[in-house]
């Protein structure tokens, strides 16, 4: 689980990216910028100088017409996850960095998600 951040919107969002590279960090942004489905927040993760990683993403907040129906998502539809945007890194998938004191334990659900090598051909 990533800290996160929010950030007021899309062009903080690429600055931040901007930032990143700028100081030495472009490497460590291991997944987007992208828009999640269910908040429909734009995102970006990058791991600190610790590799921990770090979320920036506008806010999940937003005004709802009543009139509007709900969407109802599918767990195994991925734009649930990521409306657009290249797929994540294997690092992002399977790396995490420890915490002192909390044990490391084994995921809940086993996924076999589409990693950015493989979207790009590199396995
Ligand atoms: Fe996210």
């Amino acid at each position: 689980m990533p800290v996160a951040y929010t950030v007021p919107d899309a062009s903080a969002l690429l600055h931040a990216a901007d930032v990143c590279g700028a100081v030495g960090l472009g490497r460590e942004i291991d997944r987007g910028p992208g828009r999640h489905g269910l908040s429909n927040a734009l995102f970006l993760y990058v791991r600190d100088p610790d590799q921990h990683r770090i979320e920036l993403f506008t806010t999940h907040y937003q005004f709802i017409d009543l009139e509007t129906p709900p969407i109802r998502w599918d767990v195994s539809d991925p734009q649930r996850a990521q409306l657009w945007g290249m797929p994540a890194s294997e690092r992002w998938f399977f790396e995490a960095s420890e915490f002192p004191a909390e044990p490391v334990q084994e995921p809940l659900l086993k996924a076999n998600p589409e990693t950015l090598e493989e979207y790009l051909g590199l396995h």
